[in-house]
């Protein structure tokens, strides 16, 4: 665990967010680490949050063995029934984000809910001010999360930075014209499975900008290899190993059956980790050559998969993009200075943000090792950009153009075509799961 990941797991609470919360006649603590009644009665207002039912105690200890490196913190209310149990919940911990050429620190969010009887009284406007608050001071450029719903962090300066698409294919008519790839195809264990991902991913979520690192005890949950795994028994999970041994590609996946046509049964790509265009293609082709399985589901895929150019048939595939990572700079000479930048250039961006923490006029002078300064005026004779911060948070990512924002009416610039060509980046930006 990095200094930084532990110096924000524990620190103190934001003054401005206690008082603010006190204010309104509630408390604001951090779930101490090893409290495990806390915990509990911390997970249970999650879990009703996101509408799921009481947990049960071996998903109580799951819970709690899985997600100590957290830092949790909780509102209570005094005065209710039951005031052990929050009324709104908020969760974060040190993440690696990737971005075109470089990766950069990011605070990552998440189990953000406000109880239904507690909800827009600007509960949450205070957490997240807070909480930004305090992972902006304690050096993080960026915070990152995944929304529930699309309508609620834009206020906050997030943007969505990498969009995800979901694809449905008619497998009997995609047919695949891609290269044959050499390696062999073999099921393993979830156990196997389980143990070869995390290097597998290591390899992989560094070359794709909008990967964050695999959070503790996403890989039990996704494998179904943790005590409190429900339907383990329907995953099936296979590798692609290179000629020379090399494992090289994972995918997990699971069918169901067609009671009326067996040969029109279904199956879901639960997750594929390639770290080789060989493993790549093995993976896919072996996915859609599965005998009786006749459609084919995949989510959170890039939205310019290689896949697409190796069917016969495009229109076997139904596509859908949505939202999906979003990211919100907190630093902004810290972030901008993460990537790389093809071409050589200075521009002037005068960034606002609603929330006061990385607004300013700030200089970049990319190619090669990227400079940025902070400074009082715009330097006259610079082009000059103006945005806001979760405009320039999905500009740093590469999942837009600037000339496209520009023309969206979210940024202004006299020649939106040298600032597109500034941040042009060669890799499509994704995550591949939630978080
Ligand atoms: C989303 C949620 C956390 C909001 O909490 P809240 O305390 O009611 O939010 P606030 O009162 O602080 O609202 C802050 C602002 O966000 C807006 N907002 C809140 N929830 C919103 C939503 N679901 N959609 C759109 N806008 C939303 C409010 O209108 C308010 O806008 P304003 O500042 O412009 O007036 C809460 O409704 C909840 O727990 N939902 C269910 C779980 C969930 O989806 N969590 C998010 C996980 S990513």
């Amino acid at each position: 665990m990095s200094d930084l990941t532990e110096t924000f797991r524990t620190a103190p609470l934001d003054d401005a967010l206690r008082q603010a919360v006190e204010a309104q006649g509630l408390a604001v603590t951090r779930v101490e680490d090893g409290d495990r009644e806390s915990t509990d009665r911390w997970l249970d207002a999650v879990s009703r949050g996101f509408l799921d039912g009481e947990r049960n105690d071996t998903q109580r200890q799951a819970f709690f063995d899985h997600t100590a490196y957290r830092r949790k913190i909780a509102v209570t209310d005094p005065g209710a029934p039951v005031p052990d149990v929050p009324v709104a919940t908020f969760a974060s911990w040190g993440a690696e984000l990737t971005l075109p050429g470089g990766v950069v620190p990011a605070c990552a969010i998440s189990s953000v809910t406000v109880a239904p009887t507690h909800r827009r009284r600007g509960v949450l406007r205070r957490l997240m001010t807070g909480e930004l608050r305090t992972a902006a001071s304690l050096g993080f450029p960026v915070a990152v999360l995944t929304a529930s719903e699309a309508g609620i962090y834009g206020r906050f300066g997030f943007a969505p930075a990498a969009a995800a698409a979901t694809w449905e294919i008619d497998v009997r008519r995609a047919r695949w014209i891609g290269p044959e790839a050499p390696g062999r195809i073999d099921f393993l264990t979830r156990e196997a499975g389980c143990a070869a991902a995390p290097a597998l991913h290591e390899r992989v979520r560094r070359e794709v900008p909008g990967e964050i690192d695999m959070p503790g005890g996403h890989w039990e949950r996704m494998f179904r290899t943790r005590a409190d795994a429900e339907k383990a028994e329907e995953l099936r999970v296979v590798q692609y190993r290179s000629p020379d041994g090399e494992v090289d590609g994972l995918a997990l996946y699971r069918v169901a059956e067609n009671d009326d046509d067996y040969a029109a049964s279904s199956a879901t790509v639960v997750y594929l980790l390639a770290a080789t265009d060989a493993a790549y293609a093995g993976l896919w082709r072996f996915l859609l050559s599965m005998d009786l399985i006749g459609t084919l589901t995949a989510s959170e895929l890039s939205v310019d998969e290689p896949l697409w150019w190796m069917i016969a048939d495009q229109r076997a595939a139904t596509i859908t993009v949505r939202d999906h990572q979003y990211v919100r700079v907190l630093d902004v000479p810290a972030a901008l200075s993460s990537r790389r930048y093809d071409v050589d250039d200075t521009i002037v961006f005068e960034v606002a943000d609603a929330l006061g923490i990385a607004d300013g006029v700030f200089v970049l002078s990319a190619g090669g090792e990227p400079g940025v300064d902070a400074v009082d005026e715009p330097p006259v004779g610079l082009p000059v950009v103006r945005l806001g911060i979760a405009e320039l948070s999905a500009i740093l990512v590469g999942g837009v153009s600037p000339a496209t924002l520009a023309r969206a009416g979210r940024l202004e610039t006299d020649d939106p075509a040298r600032l597109t060509r500034l941040f042009a980046s060669t890799a499509t930006p994704r995550l591949s799961f939630w978080y």
